[in-house]
């Protein structure tokens, strides 16, 4: 469906014309006095200064041309020379009915030119739990995703691993001190290796922080564990089957995880991945005269003369040959092209990452590994801190298990939820879940990614504001009535939606009919918080409609079959929207 701005931008370019007036002075948006008017033109003004004339004259005479308009109840010029607009009941009746009957979609089209799409919103580190770190990236990723498939394009997810490097031989060196008799570390061994892993997931994840304490106290410890990583990356075969074991037992820990936090990726690819394509990519970039060797190091200068601070050069291969994050990243961006052929590439990450990524992007576009025509995007994401607002940590002062604070919150939840009514305590837990599952995801995408924001559970579990639980809240409140109405043996009708018979119903229409436009302007401006504060004034019309109208109690059924098919659409709308920010509504709460 064509966007409501721009009908009405269509009718006002008609007036213009038929006042030998330039068309490009049309332009209609959203009105920023909602107490005067809907919609406003603001063209007049400058049209003024081409034509020579006052502008309420030129304000006056497009005004006078839509008099007649279908598409608007009022229009009015007034000093100094706005054009200001509301539109026809019938008119935003109409749209509003397409809408709803556009069931799954609401009238937002899928785009023309679908891109393929691949966006890194991972990094778990593997053996190490999630933390808090990881619930940012996780979170608006997957919402960006979201929005993306929404839109019709191709969007492509990865969790790019953290499975590289020190960490697993530190792993490997433990388990050998522990249990030297396992038949991983014989070297004569030639048989297969045992299906079963050689311990748990809790085994792995106390494993790690041991084994990374001591090789700090531990020289000749360190050691092992970096002739243990060196041989892995070499291929000796009872460590590659140990690193299988680590991967298998962690990834299962890692999806159950992201599954609680409704996040899942299209490929489990990690570091390990890109490590064949590092060799060819090196070769290539110094035969092609990019990379030079500076201070023993493997080097590619990525500064220009427009930066105004200093970009240090890209560092490919450290001076004992050694790959870096950096080789790593490069080299998951080749096989991401090669495989995939992507229009773009968003990288969802800590904001302080920022400097590292535009020397990886530069590189990559100096060098070649990406065709000219593939963006490369970094989405930083701010901190999340604490009330304190300090980065955001136990009690005790140290980093916190994600599954601790999504348990510490579904508590709170399930509190409030019995505070407020009883039900089954199955259910009762079951909701404080999905509920909890809406305040974190909510509190942290209604702010913009790349500012900081504090974490406060209070705030974001309230029933109250601009809060997840608070759209929960209308959505629930809609489908009760909705159940109401269907008990009272009347359908959820074919009747269609009727201009609106107050105030409050039409600002609800008004803000419905947003819906498409404010879904593409999410997407392409990678923003999930424009979602949600639509949803929040949208859920604002709907209760205020809900107070001041008698819904139930409507004698005359066409209106109250008309408010019901408004309802159920504002509850689609809704739905459709949470979706997208990857959570969903209860039955009741
Ligand atoms: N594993 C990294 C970390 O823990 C984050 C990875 C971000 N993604 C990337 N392609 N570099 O910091």
């Amino acid at each position: 469906m064509k966007k409501i701005l721009d009908l009405i931008t269509d009718e006002v370019v008609k007036a213009f014309e038929a006042s030998e007036l330039d068309v490009k002075y049309a332009k209609v948006s959203l009105s920023n006095r909602p107490d005067l008017c809907e919609y406003q033109c603001n063209g007049a003004m400058a049209a003024a200064k081409e034509y020579k004339k006052a502008p309420i004259m030129i304000a006056g005479q497009v005004a006078e041309k839509l008099q007649d308009s279908t598409v608007f109840e009022m229009v009015e010029a007034v000093n100094p020379g706005f054009i200001n607009l509301k539109l026809s009941k019938e008119y935003l009746a109409q749209y509003v009915e397409e809408m709803a009957k556009d069931s799954e979609r609401l009238g937002c089209e899928k785009t023309a030119e679908p891109r393929t799409i691949m966006i890194d919103y991972g990094g778990p580190n593997v053996a190490k739990p999630l933390h808090v770190g990881h619930l940012r990236s996780a979170i608006i990723g997957e919402s960006i995703k979201r929005i993306g498939k929404f839109m019709g394009h191709n969007m492509i997810g990865d969790v790019h691993l953290g499975d590289w490097g020190l960490q697993m031989g530190l792993i490997i060196t433990e388990l050998k001190e522990r249990k030297p008799e396992l038949v991983y570390f014989d070297e004569n061994y030639e048989g297969e290796y045992p299906a079963e892993a050689p311990f748990t997931i809790s085994e792995l994840e106390e494993i790690y922080p041991t084994a990374s304490g001591k090789s700090k106290e531990d020289e000749a410890y360190k050691e092992a564990a970096m002739q243990a990583t060196y041989e892995l990356q070499h291929g000796r075969r009872g460590y590659q089957a140990l690193l299988s074991h680590i991967l298998d037992v962690s990834v299962t820990d890692l999806k159950r995880n992201y599954e609680n936090l409704n996040v899942s990726f299209e490929l489990w690819k990690g570091e390990s991945d890109a490590q064949p394509y590092i060799p060819d990519m090196v070769q290539k970039m110094k035969e092609d005269g990019f990379a030079y060797i500076s201070d023993g190091a493997l080097v590619v200068d990525v500064k220009e003369d427009t930066d105004t601070k200093e970009i240090p050069p890209c560092m490919i291969l450290k001076s004992d040959g050694a790959s870096l994050y950096n080789t790593t990243d490069l080299a998951t961006i080749v096989w991401r092209m090669k495989d995939y052929h992507p229009d773009e590439l968003i990288y969802v990450v800590d904001k302080r990452q920022e400097l590292y990524f535009t020397q990886v992007f530069r590189c990559a576009r100096k060098t070649g590994l990406v065709s000219e025509d593939t963006e490369l995007k970094f989405l930083g994401f701010g901190t999340m801190n604490g009330k304190d607002g300090k980065p955001f940590k136990t009690r005790e002062g140290g980093v916190m298990r994600l599954e601790t604070l999504i348990a510490s919150i579904n508590e709170e939840m399930y509190k409030k939820i019995q505070d407020n009514r009883t039900m089954p305590e199955e259910e009762a837990r079951e909701t404080a879940k999905v509920v909890a599952l809406s305040a974190v995801k909510y509190g942290d995408l209604s702010n913009q990614a790349s500012k900081d924001y504090i974490f406060d559970i209070d705030r974001f579990t309230s029933f109250e504001g601009n809060t997840g639980p608070y759209i929960l809240y209308t959505i629930v409140r809609i489908k009760s009535i909705l159940n109401k109405y269907q008990e009272s043996g009347k359908n959820v009708a074919e009747e269609i939606i009727l201009p609106a018979h107050s105030d409050s119903e039409k600002a609800l229409m008004l803000e419905l009919v947003k819906f498409n436009a404010m879904m593409e302007n999410a997407f392409e401006e990678i923003a999930p918080h424009k979602v949600c504060s639509y949803i929040y004034d949208l859920s604002n019309a709907l209760n205020h409609f809900y107070h001041e109208t008698k819904i139930m109690t409507e004698e005359d059924t066409q209106v109250q079959a008309s408010y019901i098919r408004l309802l159920e659409l504002t509850k689609r709308t809704l739905e459709v929207c949470i979706d997208v920010l990857g959570f969903s509504a209860p039955d009741r709460m």
